[in-house]
């Protein structure tokens, strides 16, 4: 492909990679690394895949993935240290053991210090009524564990960019909101967190674009760096589409561009990146995972451009 979309934009555009696809099949690596200059490794850090026994981090694929990243000059965004899901049994038996939380922050990160640009420490702590989950992690080092795993975290590998992750933030004010005044509470008290990840797993019901920008712009004014993390848009989420693929993907296409827009208007120092959950259809979790029919990426199954792909491209080209 002659032209590449992350060399027309002037923010980052990142995409999750799935290994060992990224190692093995030629055409799904040529394409992830000519388009796209920040890697998320989808999965491969998941505390189940990294840490499968108490103490026993599970760590080649992992170096493999790095050394390929690095080698090829990516930039790359490690995700995630704290989540509730895709969790090793054994985290069930050690509640309260804060030491179990604060060695994998601190194994994982010492491991890759001045690797990875930035950092998802905690992911989805939040309940949609803006409490804090009674997860597992929760369970293992308190109601003061965003503090203890931001810390460790800061401590382990001091350049690296620290951010608090999660899905819905754009649109549910409250959750935002709690997220926002907790992670203002954790910096007033000399904790280091510096930016949000916002997921944006979107379908094309999407409407509330305003909404979304003004959530982006309050956390830039709040001094977060802004992350679109997780980026994909289902064009058949409840599997009834009776819509063409060609007017779905046109919708897809302009769906894209007005998010790109309004993301293009945050302030430039607050712009981490935007990363697109996945290289194409088939290898996206919607379908591949989910096993849902669907076609949420920039490229297809063929790994050919679909037009979400040249309506960015032409974007940038025109702005
Ligand atoms: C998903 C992966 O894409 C799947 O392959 C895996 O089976 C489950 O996790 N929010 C997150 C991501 O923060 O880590 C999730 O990724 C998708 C939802």
């Amino acid at each position: 492909m002659p032209q590449q979309l992350h060399q027309l934009s002037s923010f980052h555009i990142g995409t999750a990679v799935k290994w060992p696809e990224l190692s093995q099949k030629s055409s799904y690596s040529h394409l992830a690394l000519s388009q796209f200059s920040s890697f998320t490794p989808e999965n491969l850090l998941k505390a189940s895949r990294i840490q499968p026994q108490r103490g026993k981090f599970n760590w080649q694929e992992a170096d493999a993935f790095v050394k390929f990243t690095e080698q090829h000059g990516k930039r790359m965004h490690g995700h995630t240290l704290l989540w509730d899901r895709d969790l090793p049994p054994w985290i069930n038996d050690v509640p309260g053991d804060e030491k179990v939380l604060l060695d994998h922050v601190r194994h994982i990160m010492t491991r890759y210090a001045g690797k990875f640009s930035g950092w998802d420490v905690v992911n989805e702590a939040f309940t949609e009524t803006g409490e804090l989950r009674p997860g597992s992690w929760f369970k293992v080092g308190g109601s003061e564990y965003l503090t203890k795993a931001f810390v460790a975290a800061e401590k382990a590998d001091p350049h690296a960019l620290l951010f608090y992750n999660d899905f819905d933030l754009e649109v549910n004010e409250r959750k935002r909101d709690a997220v926002l005044s907790h992670l203002i509470k954790l910096r007033e008290t000399g904790v280091r967190v510096d930016g949000i990840g916002v997921q944006l797993h979107l379908n094309l019901s999407t409407t509330r674009l305003n909404k979304i920008a003004s959530s982006l712009k309050t956390m830039a004014t709040e001094n977060f760096l802004v992350h679109i993390s997780e980026l994909d848009v289902s064009v058949n989420p409840y599997d009834g589409e009776t819509n063409t693929k060609e007017e779905l993907f046109a919708m897809q296409a302009e769906l894209l561009v007005q998010l790109f827009s309004l993301y293009s208007e945050i302030n430039p120092s607050k712009r981490y990146g935007i990363t697109f959950w996945g290289v194409c259809d088939n290898h996206s979790w919607i379908t591949s995972d989910l096993k849902q029919v669907d076609y949420p990426l920039l490229f297809d199954d063929e790994y050919r451009a679909k037009p979400a792909w040249h309506a960015l491209m032409k974007f940038f080209s025109n702005s």
